[in-house]
């Protein structure tokens, strides 16, 4: 009896412990870094849709002017540099709802969101590989908010000025975080 159990469980650790090797060495760490990249602009993309565009937020604070009113500036919240950097701040907690996969039918690395924009488990679940491991150093977060730190200025001129198409502004032609010639989902 006992050693029935042994040999399970050798086989269940064996098996893991040969898919989280396999695994491992199929991961490009510039891939996944291009991946995420292009994932957290999407989800900033999300975040700043959603302000609603009449909010505004004064800047520059107030001074009378020579009427004796006080005048202020006052610009959108989608292009106040504060609350730009709050949502940056933040949006890396988006990334705990991807995982990285690869996709069965062609190896594909993929950050695969867990549950879709409308809210359902997604339902490509069984069209994937997970890819486990523990290192937090190498989670999508870390990259994310590695990204976010050390390009923060860039992004929020990014949003001020409305760039056209910023994941591919930003994660291909300003950074080179992503090869020139990564065919960029749009659907992503
Ligand atoms: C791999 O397959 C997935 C889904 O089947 C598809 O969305 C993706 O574009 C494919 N990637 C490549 C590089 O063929
Ligand atoms: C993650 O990185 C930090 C600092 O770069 C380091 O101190 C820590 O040991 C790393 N953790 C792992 C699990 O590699
Ligand atoms: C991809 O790269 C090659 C060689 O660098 C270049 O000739 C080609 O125009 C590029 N394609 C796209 C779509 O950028």
């Amino acid at each position: 009896m006992s050693y029935l159990y042994l040999v399970l469980f050798s086989m269940v650790f064996y098996y893991v412990i040969a898919q989280s090797v396999v695994t491992e060495t199929k991961i490009d760490i510039k891939e996944l870094r291009c991946l995420v990249c292009l994932q957290s602009i999407h989800e900033l993309n999300k975040a700043v849709s959603k302000i609603d565009p009449r909010q505004k937020v004064d800047v520059g604070g107030y001074r009378l002017d020579a009427d004796g009113n006080y005048k202020h500036k006052a610009v959108p919240q989608a292009k106040s540099e504060l609350h730009l950097s709050e949502i940056i701040e933040n949006i890396c907690e988006t990334m705990d709802g991807y995982i990285r996969a690869l996709w069965k039918s062609n190896g594909t690395l993929t950050l695969f969101p867990m549950v879709t924009e409308t809210g359902q488990m997604n339902p490509n679940m069984m069209d994937v590989d997970v890819i486990q491991d523990d290192d937090l150093n190498k989670s999508l977060k870390y990259y994310c908010e590695g990204i976010m730190e050390e390009h923060e200025e860039n992004i929020i001129k990014l949003y001020q000025e409305e760039t056209p198409n910023i994941k591919v502004q930003f994660c291909v032609k300003d950074t080179s975080i992503c090869p020139p010639n990564k065919s960029i989902n749009e659907e992503l």
